[in-house]
């Protein structure tokens, strides 16, 4: 029985240390120390022996059990241990490979266009403000000089949602709202970027959304000069130094008198080409001073209070910038399209 003992000891060991993972090891656990396992049948085999030996029996076959106990616990830490490291080495970081390229993106070409548009003016002062896409028909029409039934209204053809509501064809309700807002006193200095809505049918100069940018600028004493003044330093920054505006005459309703700016050709500088339509000039704008009824609507003194007003399409101005010939790609989104853009080129 202790030579059974003593070999069933050195199988175990030799098992231990024979296996490579720890569910081999505790295969080995179960086999050895288990309750079906070799020892316990032999010691079951006990009875039979002489009262003087079997004490001796059980105290070896509990060193046997020991023995073995021990040596599947160092082996258990070692293979833990021999885990842990090899887990490490897959997963260091060689930090001399050449990184994988970082998908950088960009912004809209109208966003820039806007965004540069707004920093300008804010450097001048001006505010930046908003105001809802559904607007009211006061506000879009009726607080800036177009009473119902008016024909200049047939200007603008509109997407309406009640009689009273509508999708707003200009930015210029901003103005109607931000003036009531001020409640007759100035100044009042915002430039108004948002979308606008139209009854047009998509072709390439025409989309029944697009943006608008709305500047308004009220206050004591304020002149066709400031307008004149403020319109150059917008082309020249926007459109580069050599350029030079001229004002033409025009009709909006709540402006008197009003104007629609050009600007010299870049491409020809002004000496005519297929982009001006061999005038020498294109049309960016439209602006003028406020009208003395848009002021008094919004409860202003039009006698203390003079204004003027713009409105420009950003669209168009990134058409001019960047040599953009459809309006649509602006809002497709094509990838090829929009990754012409990069700022960090
Ligand atoms: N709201 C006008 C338009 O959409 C543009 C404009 C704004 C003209 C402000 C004059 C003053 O056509």
């Amino acid at each position: 029985m202790e030579s059974r003992l003593k070999e069933l000891q050195l199988e175990a060991l030799k098992k231990i240390d024979e296996a490579i993972d720890l569910k081999q090891l505790n295969e080995v656990r179960v086999a050895y120390l288990g309750k079906k396992g070799p020892i316990t049948e032999v010691l079951r085999g006990m009875g039979k022996l002489s009262a003087e030996e079997r004490p001796k029996m059980g105290a070896l076959a509990n060193e046997v059990r020991g023995e073995i106990g021990q040596s599947l616990e160092k082996k258990q830490s070692k293979l833990e241990r021999d885990a842990v490291e090899k887990q490490l080495a897959s997963e260091t970081i060689d930090v001399t490979l050449p990184g994988s390229p970082v998908k950088e993106g960009n912004h809209h070409p109208l966003t820039r266009v806007i965004e540069e548009i707004e920093d300008l003016f804010i450097g001048m002062g001006y505010q930046v403000a908003e105001g809802p896409e559904v607007e009211k028909d006061y506000y879009n029409f009726e607080a800036l000089n177009l009473p119902k039934g008016h024909p200049a209204r047939d200007m603008q053809d509109s997407f309406y949602i009640t009689e009273e509501i509508l999708l707003r064809t200009h930015t210029s309700p901003v103005q109607a709202r931000t003036m009531e807002k001020h409640a007759g006193e100035g100044p009042v200095k915002i430039i108004c970027p948002g979308k606008v809505y139209r009854r047009d049918s998509d072709d390439a100069t025409h989309s029944h959304q697009f943006m608008q940018i709305e500047g308004l600028v009220i206050d004591e004493n304020i002149s066709m000069s400031d307008l004149k003044g403020t319109l150059q330093v917008f082309a020249k920054k926007i459109f580069g130094e050599e350029r030079e505006i001229r004002l033409r005459p025009s009709f909006f309703p709540f402006t008197e008198p009003s104007v629609e700016m050009d600007i010299s050709c870049k491409m020809c500088d002004g000496k005519g080409c297929s982009v001006c339509k061999r005038t020498g000039w294109i049309e960016i704008l439209g602006a003028g001073m406020v009208h003395p009824n848009v002021l008094e609507m919004a409860g202003f003194d039009s006698k203390k209070y003079s204004g003027f007003a713009f409105g420009m399409g950003p669209e168009r101005i990134a058409m001019l910038k960047y040599g953009v010939d459809d309006i649509r790609h602006f809002y497709t989104n094509d990838i090829r399209f929009l990754k012409q853009f990069h700022e960090h080129e």
